[in-house]
């Protein structure tokens, strides 16, 4: 059984003359992957870090489990996210890294093989970051995501940078987690690549929602990309 565990109500965010996110109002299930979708500038990352307390809304709000992020009782353990897949010490190996997390959250270092086994790097974990490639970077920031085995997850473009492997590699991750029960919300701007990634769909344009529903009630047989241009068309016509 689904049930909702991320809601935006009325969400809106101004930055001077930029209404970045406006009206907003849509609903994520757990155990699905929700895909949270639309072009460069579309306001997917202040709509996260709304969510997320990082930024204050000028209207409206968002809740995860009924309520603000800020007062859940067990953030680490209900909540992962990445944001920024690039605020690692490049000096330190991805386990030094792991470590100084684990510490930060009070999480018990025994978690940090089994997160860096969970992402398929425990063969880099003595590696110097600085020598990761991107979608390394990408995994040890999903690794650091789940060292609190969060039941939420939350996940601004993580496909950025990927190859098709590395595509593939998100894709059985992300339904891994969301197969037992989790619920994954996960931004991009790469509609082709997100295809087969996703179950639901959230479709933002210029702040605005768009469509909101199943991979197949969005897509009626056509492919996310077309559907995306069909339906923002409309909207601006
Ligand atoms: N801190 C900020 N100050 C001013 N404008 C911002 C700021 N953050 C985002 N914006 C603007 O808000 C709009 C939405 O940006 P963003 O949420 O980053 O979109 P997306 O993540 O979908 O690419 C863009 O026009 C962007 O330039
Ligand atoms: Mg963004």
């Amino acid at each position: 059984m689904s049930s909702v565990k991320i809601e935006f109500k009325d969400l809106s965010k101004r930055y001077k003359d930029v209404l970045a996110v406006s009206n907003f109002s849509a609903q994520v299930q757990s155990g699905r992957v929700t895909g949270f979708l639309g072009p460069n500038g579309a306001g997917k990352s202040t709509a996260l870090r709304c969510l997320l307390g990082l930024v204050n809304p000028t209207g409206g709000g968002a809740e995860i489990n009924g309520g603000s992020y800020s007062q859940l009782v067990d953030p680490i353990h209900k909540v992962g996210a990445v944001l920024d897949s690039r605020g690692f010490h490049p000096g330190l190996t991805a386990k030094q890294n792991l470590k100084i997390m684990a510490s930060a959250s009070d999480i018990n270092f025994s978690r940090i093989d089994e997160v860096l086994e969970l992402v398929d790097l425990a063969s880099a974990a003595n590696k110097r970051t600085k020598g990761f490639s991107l979608g390394m970077k990408q995994r040890l920031s999903l690794a650091i995501a789940m060292l609190g085995d969060p039941e939420i997850l939350i996940l601004d473009e993580p496909a950025n940078g990927l190859d098709p492997l590395g595509i593939v590699w998100l894709r059985e991750f992300l339904q891994k987690l969301a197969g037992e029960g989790r619920t994954i919300l996960v931004s991009s701007h790469q509609l082709a690549e997100m295809q087969n990634t996703v179950s639901d769909v959230l479709i933002i344009n210029k702040g605005v929602l768009v469509a909101q529903g199943t991979i197949k009630e969005i897509c009626k047989g056509r492919s996310l990309e077309e559907a995306f241009l069909e339906l923002t068309l409309r909207k601006s016509a």
